[in-house]
């Protein structure tokens, strides 16, 4: 069984490249989608610390636990000058499956080297695995879109959740009926807090919404907040993380929040900046009681049982 907070191996073998991933289920099947890091580790002019744009992985599981490589869902481009060229940034890849369509489509943060294009870029597949289609790189409302997440609401309806204002603030802007474009409603949380890594989920009416603060690849205190709304409402209450190196989001970073027999779990990125292929994961379940969430480390979590 993989180990929380290190390394871990698809059913090859073979380390697993889906970092700032998500994991999405779909009729019986889960899909793990993350950046593919599986190359060397570099500094860019600007000193920032990258590995050359590879694509998204997907790896599929029937139980949650062991995942085998679908290969790349989305590849960079060949083509120089292009938006998913090798010297461009592709981080925290989300999917959603569209019931009105038919379509998978898939968002993520979309930058150049030294993170100062931030925006958002938009694929589509027919299928879980892909090849998606790259579509398009936006500015959501005319913001900029670093740290993002996708979350979909119970009555159909998405929202992307980004780091905007240069980071300073999060926006929530809701998606079109398709998911391939924003409908320009949008709303604003923790104004001039600093906050990335978002990942959220509704219990019980109310939203929860799970944040890092930006120390780049380093790791630092987490935060949940609540709202009665996703679009705006939210309060930022307190770490959900308990015991040893809790400060430190148990040296990890959020990635996403996903659901399996009624339990909510939450995805870790263990970043390991000087090689950053090595990152690790973790997935811990999340105690809910009161509107208020718990997070202890345990170093196994057995998906598989219900
Ligand atoms: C923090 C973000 O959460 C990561 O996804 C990545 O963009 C790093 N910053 C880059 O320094």
């Amino acid at each position: 069984m993989n180990k929380n907070g290190s390394t871990w191996y698809d059913t090859n073998g073979e380390l697993i490249q889906a970092h700032g991933g998500m994991i999405l289920e779909h009729e019986g099947m889960y899909y793990w989608y993350g950046e593919n890091k599986n190359g060397a580790t570099s500094i860019a002019p600007s000193g920032d610390i990258r590995v050359d744009f590879i694509g998204i992985s997907c790896y599929s599981s029937p139980d949650c636990m062991n995942w085998t490589y679908e290969g790349l869902a989305l590849e960079a481009s060949g083509e120089p000058g292009h938006d998913l060229y090798k010297d461009r940034v592709g981080e925290r890849p989300k999917v959603l499956y569209n019931k009105k369509t038919g379509k998978f489509v898939m968002w993520f943060h979309l930058d150049s080297a030294d993170y100062t294009d931030a925006r958002a870029g938009i694929a589509v597949s027919d299928t879980p695995t892909g090849p998606f289609r790259y579509v398009r790189g936006i500015r959501p409302n005319r913001s900029d879109c670093r740290d993002m997440t996708l979350f979909c609401d119970r009555d159909g309806k998405a929202y992307l959740i980004h780091s905007s204002d240069w980071n300073k603030t999060l926006r929530i802007s809701r998606l079109t009926e398709d998911y391939l474009d924003v409908d320009g409603v949008y709303g604003k949380a923790f104004v001039e807090q600093e906050r990335e890594a978002p990942a959220l989920f509704e219990k019980d009416g109310v939203y929860y919404m799970i944040t890092s603060g930006c120390t780049g690849w380093d790791p630092n205190n987490a935060l949940f907040a609540t709202s009665p709304t996703v679009l705006s409402g939210w309060k930022l209450i307190d770490n959900p993380c308990v015991g040893e190196h809790a400060r430190q989001t148990f040296f990890g970073q959020s990635t996403y929040i996903f659901e399996k027999d009624g339990v909510h779990y939450l995805m870790l990125d263990h970043w390991k900046p000087e090689n950053l292929k090595e990152s690790g994961y973790s997935i811990l379940p999340i105690q809910i009681q009161d509107g208020l969430l718990t997070i202890p480390f345990q170093e196994y979590t057995d998906l598989s049982k219900k």
